[in-house]
C-alpha cells in the first residue's frame, strides 16, 4: 500500500465533497518542498464541485467516484482502489461517514478537520449549533477519522470568540480561517510520524515552541 514519492514525502489523498478551501490550504502547504506531505489525488463525491478546480490547477490528479445509486460497500471499494498509492487521507469538507471496509486500509491515518470545538457539535452545522445553543467560544478540530462521526482522537483545536453579532455565516468564515491554519498543522505531524495514539488520546510529538491550539479573540 505504502509507496514511498519520488522526493521522500509522505503521499496523501484529499476526499472532497465541496468549495475545498481546507484542500487549497494543504496544496499551498506542500507547493514547499521543504513540508513532509505531498497531495498525490484528491476525490469528489460530487461532480463539478470547485475542488476539483484547485486540484487540477495545482497539477493534482483528479476523480469523481459519486456514491448516489449504489452500495455504500461498492462506494467505499472504489475509493480505496483509487487510492492505491497513497499512505495518508484527508478529509476535507468530505460529506460522507466512511465505514471500517474503507478505514481499516488506513489504520489511524485518517484526518478530518471539523468545524466545532469537539466533542461539543458534531455532525453538521458545527457554527450553526454553537450560535444556537449560545456557546461564547466556538472553533475547529483537526482529528484521526474513526467509525463514529467526528468521534476519533484529537490531534489539533482552535477557538474563536462568539460575537454578539455573529450569524451563521460571520462565525463559519472565522472558523474557517482557522481550519486553514489547523490542518497544514496536523498533516505535517502526521506526515512526520509523530502522532501517536494512546487509548483515544492522540499524543503528538511536539518541537519547541509548538502547541496543539490557536486561540483567536
Ligand atoms: C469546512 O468548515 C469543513 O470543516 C466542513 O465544510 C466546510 C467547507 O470546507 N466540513 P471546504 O471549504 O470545502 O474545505
Amino acid at each position: 500500500m505504502s509507496v514511498a514519492s519520488p522526493a521522500g514525502r509522505v503521499r496523501v489523498g484529499v476526499l472532497v465533497s465541496g468549495s475545498g478551501s481546507n484542500l487549497q490550504a494543504l496544496l499551498d502547504a506542500a507547493a514547499d518542498p521543504a513540508y513532509p506531505a505531498e497531495i498525490t489525488r484528491v476525490i469528489a463525491n460530487v461532480p463539478g464541485v470547485y475542488a476539483l478546480e484547485r486540484a487540477a490547477a495545482a497539477g493534482v490528479p483528479t476523480a469523481v467516484i459519486p456514491h448516489q445509486g449504489r452500495t455504500r460497500a461498492s462506494f467505499e471499494a472504489e475509493l480505496l482502489a483509487s487510492l492505491a498509492d497513497v499512505e495518508w487521507v484527508c478529509l476535507a469538507g468530505f460529506m460522507r461517514v466512511l465505514t471500517p471496509s474503507f478505514l481499516d486500509a488506513f489504520p489511524s491515518r485518517v484526518l478530518n478537520v471539523h468545524p466545532a470545538l469537539l466533542p461539543a457539535f458534531p455532525g453538521t452545522h458545527g457554527p450553526r449549533q454553537a450560535l444556537e445553543y449560545g456557546a461564547v467560544q466556538a472553533g475547529a478540530t483537526v482529528h484521526l477519522v474513526d467509525a463514529g462521526v467526528d468521534t476519533g482522537p484529537i490531534v489539533a483545536q482552535g477557538s474563536v470568540a462568539v460575537r454578539e453579532d455573529d450569524t451563521e455565516a460571520t462565525l463559519a468564515a472565522r472558523i474557517l480561517g482557522l481550519e486553514h491554519r489547523l490542518y497544514p498543522m496536523a498533516l505535517r505531524w502526521a506526515a512526520e510520524g509523530r502522532i501517536t495514539i494512546e487509548g483515544r488520546r492522540a499524543r503528538i510529538a511536539l518541537g519547541s515552541g509548538e502547541r496543539r491550539w490557536l486561540v483567536e479573540s
